[in-house]
Order: structure tokens, then sequence, then C-alpha cells
């Protein structure tokens, strides 16, 4: 103890704390290096161990089947990801959005290490540093350009959707109604689950009838008679409600729904109208944040003005809820026992500082892998998968395919190709159907981008084949 520093700073910046932590990064980043390409199975053991003992095992206790076999080692290297069976596959979905600086990434190891001098967890009456320095990481990157001042950090997208809501109709008290976007994904507590447009997902659940939907954006309208479309139903609610609705609720890129975004004077309109009406205008940024080119959407369409609550989780590693002044909740409505785990928080500041190393902005790194991959999706669809390839779409790093028709079943079979030629996906849309991609930009080169491409084209092409064969 120097009096200047606590012991915990001196343990994690003393000589032999620093020695045996780069040690074990080093030890992790030589075992990484093995997994740093596609690969069959090792072993006919492993694959045993993986399909007949861990996959039954696991599958039967959560009582429903796996979406793919595929149950993670815990390393990778990059974009690659090792199974249990030790076969090594990209993972381009990234646990829907997670690991945008891919597996097993030094950095994010030697931060998460530096926590061993913290408590595992910490808490709205067991804060610690990391989480007072994550709070100001975020709002110190938009606090001069936008009204947000505040913030809450918390420990999933439901959970800061749930703050989101609550402070909303805290403030709009009695309005208590949300006007939501047809599509749209919010999480599936017993609130969000009323707000997420998917009656699939609540079925057996009592519905409180306090969400109305509105269409989103529709490009083969475009903006004029999309923008009629929206503003009509929203008046529409708003007139039948009259005092009763509390905010407007908005995905700026929609995820689950099929990543489906708008031009900037779209939300600006609708925007407007909400903000006519009262409304407060809360972003569920949950999937988007950190992907479209800045840190959050509603900068990359400059909506900073517009924003009163903004939700963030998935590549954040943590998730936090931010809002202005005005949505500073009274004592009591918010807290919580974990805001997180100190390792999970430091790498999310982490994170937030490796974002801020040239990701951003026209021919950012974000912005030239998006157009690499669009590029390669575009030649595809020209090419050797014409008619096959139908559609396809991308904002910085979300981008989708729809394979064929857009079926659930084709997309599926694309899906399930995809994972036996090494590659991992998943789908959005509510059909048509897309292959969603969120891939680790983070850790990605132009040379995984096209060979990523070409195993798109290898599986839908060989789909297409299955299919002939099977009329
Ligand atoms: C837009 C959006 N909102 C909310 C959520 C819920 O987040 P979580 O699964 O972390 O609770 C998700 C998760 O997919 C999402 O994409």
């Amino acid at each position: 103890m120097t009096g200047s520093r606590t012991e915990s700073a001196c343990l994690i910046e003393s000589e032999s704390f620093l020695r045996l932590r780069d040690e074990l990064v080093a030890r992790v980043a030589e075992a990484s290096a093995q997994v740093s390409g596609i690969r069959a199975p090792v072993s006919p053991e492993l694959s045993a161990r993986l399909q007949q003992e861990l996959l039954p095992q696991f599958q039967k206790d959560r009582g429903r089947n796996l979406f793919f076999p595929f149950l993670g080692s815990g390393l990778g290297c990059g974009p690659f990801v090792e199974l249990e069976d030790g076969s090594v596959k990209y993972d381009l979905i990234t646990g829907i959005g997670i690991n945008f600086f891919g597996h097993s990434h030094p950095e994010l190891i030697r931060e998460s290490l530096n926590a061993a001098a913290a408590d595992i967890y910490q808490g709205n009456l067991q804060p610690g540093r990391e989480a007072a320095e994550l709070l100001r990481a975020l709002i110190s990157r938009v606090e001069t350009t936008s009204r947000l001042r505040h913030g809450w950090i918390t420990t999933c997208g439901t959970m800061a959707n749930e703050i989101a809501l609550k402070i909303i109709r805290q403030k709009k008290f009695p309005a208590s109604h949300v006007i939501a976007f047809d599509d749209c994904f919010a999480g599936r507590s017993t609130a969000m689950q009323e707000i997420t447009d998917n009656p699939a997902y609540r079925e057996g659940q009592p519905v409180h009838g306090e969400v109305h939907y509105i269409p989103f954006y529709q490009p083969r309208l475009g903006l004029q008679l999309s923008l009629e479309q929206t503003l009509a139903a929203m008046k529409s609610h708003l007139a039948r409600l009259p005092g009763r609705i509390a905010a407007l609720m908005m995905e700026p890129v929609q995820g689950e729904g099929g990543f489906n975004f708008a031009p900037r004077e779209y939300y600006v309109r609708v925007f407007e109208e909400a903000r006519r009406a009262g409304l407060a205008i809360w972003l569920d940024e949950i999937q988007s944040f950190g992907r479209t080119g800045q840190l959050f959407a509603f900068q990359t369409f400059q909506l900073e003005d517009y924003v009163d609550v903004v939700t963030a989780a998935k590549m954040l590693h943590a998730s936090a809820v931010l809002f202005t002044e005005e949505f500073n909740p009274k004592p009591g409505l918010v807290a919580g026992t974990f805001s997180g785990t100190s390792a999970s928080l430091r790498v999310a500041r982490r994170v937030l500082e490796l974002l801020d190393d040239g990701y951003y902005g026209p021919g950012g790194k974000i912005d030239r892998l998006s157009k690499r991959f669009a590029a390669g999706l575009e030649k595809i669809s020209l090419g050797s998968c014409q008619g096959m390839l139908t559609d396809w779409r991308n904002i910085g790093g979300m981008i989708a395919f729809q394979p064929f028709g857009g079926a659930l079943d084709e997309v599926k079979a694309v899906l399930l190709k995809l994972f036996d030629l090494g590659v991992v996906a998943f789908y959005c849309g509510h059909g048509p159907y897309l292959v969603r991609m969120l891939p680790p930009f983070g850790v990605m080169t132009d040379a995984h981008i096209d060979e990523v491409c070409g195993l798109i084209e290898k599986a839908i092409l060989e789909v297409a084949h299955q299919k002939k064969g099977s009329k």
C-alpha cells in the first residue's frame, strides 16, 4: 500500500500480478492459435462424447433441443469457435451478437483477469469502480451530442428494457400504454413479451392490452407511403386512447424482425409526430448497439435530438439504459442485487475503448467490412445463385440474406448446411425469413469474408440440389 492507491490497485499493477496474468493470456493465445480455421471433429471419441453424452444430457435437462448441435468448448480464435467435439467453425452469429471481438480475444481476456482483485458480482448496494467507470464511459460518449445524462447498468437487454419502461411510465403517469412497431422484439419478460410482436412467444400468457402496433418502414412502399401508413396508424391509436399512451418504442434497426431500417427522414417525421403527442421516445438498441457504424444507431441516423431513453446490451457484454434528466426516476423505482460481474463490467468498458479505434464512420472498419460482405452477396446473387439468393441487406455489422422464397424450412435447410460446412449463423424476419449474421467484425479480415461468402454460395447450391432431388 502506497497511501495513494488501494491494495486492489497495488495488486493488479504489481509486477508479479502482471507477469502471471500475461503468462496466462499468452498460454490462451497459444491454444487459441490451434483453432484458427474450420476443421472437422478431431476424433471419433470426442464426436461420440458430444453427440451421445453431452448434448443429449443437456437437451434432456433443458427439456428441449438446441437449434444446432452446438456446445462450445470455450476457446476460439477471432471469428472461429471450437466446439466440444474439437470441430472449429466460423461464428457469424456470436450468441446473437455478443462477441463482436470474436473468441479468446487477448485484450478482453487480460481485462477479465484484472477483475481477480474485485468482487465476483457488483450491484446496487455493492458497486465497484468497474460499474462507475463503465457508466461514465457510456455517458461520456453521448452526453455532448444528445440529451442523455444518466444511466443504469444491469444484467441483460430485457432488464434494461424493463427499466426503460418503468421510468417512462413513472414520468408519464397515468399514461401507461406503448406504441411499438410490427415485427419488433423487446425481450421475454412479462412486460417485454407483450411488446414483442410475436404471439408465439407469449402463448399461455396474459396480455394486458397496453401495446399498440404500427407498421415500420417498408422499402417496397418507399418513404412517402411508409410514412403515411405509420403516421395514420399512430394517429389512430392516439385518438382512440387520449392521454393514455406514454411512449413510442422503436428498434431503429429491427433485429429479430429482419434487419429492417429506414432513411433518416422516416425516423425524423415519426419522432416529430410522437413528440407532438407528448410520447417518450424510447429506442431499443440492444442488438444494433455498436454495429451500425457509430456507437448507437441513433448517431448513425443523426437522431440525437429525439432520444429520451435508449437501451444497449449484447456486444457491450453488459446492459445499460441511458436517459435524459427529465426521465431520471424517483428513488425506489430502480435497483437490483446484480449489475454484472466485475469481469464483464471491465470487459464492457474495454469493448468501448477498442471500438474507438478506427471502427466508426465512413471508411471505418465496420463500413469497409460491411461493404465487402454486401459485394460478396451481390456477386453470388447475380452469378451462380441467381434466383436462389433472392434478397440481402446490410447495415454495418448486421447482415442478412434471403435464400429462395424465404420460407422458414428453406432458411433452416441453408442454416444447417452452413453449419455442416463450418459456419454458424441464425435466422430473422417473420416471413419471408432471412439468414441473419452479426459477425465478429472486430476480428475479421477481407479474406475471412471472402471465404464465408464462398461457403454461403456452396450451401445455397447444395440445398438447391437437394430440393431438386426431392421433387
Ligand atoms: C432488440 C432486442 N431487444 C431486447 C432483447 C432482449 O435482450 P436479452 O436477451 O439480453 O434479454 C434482444 C435480444 O435479442 C433484442 O434483440
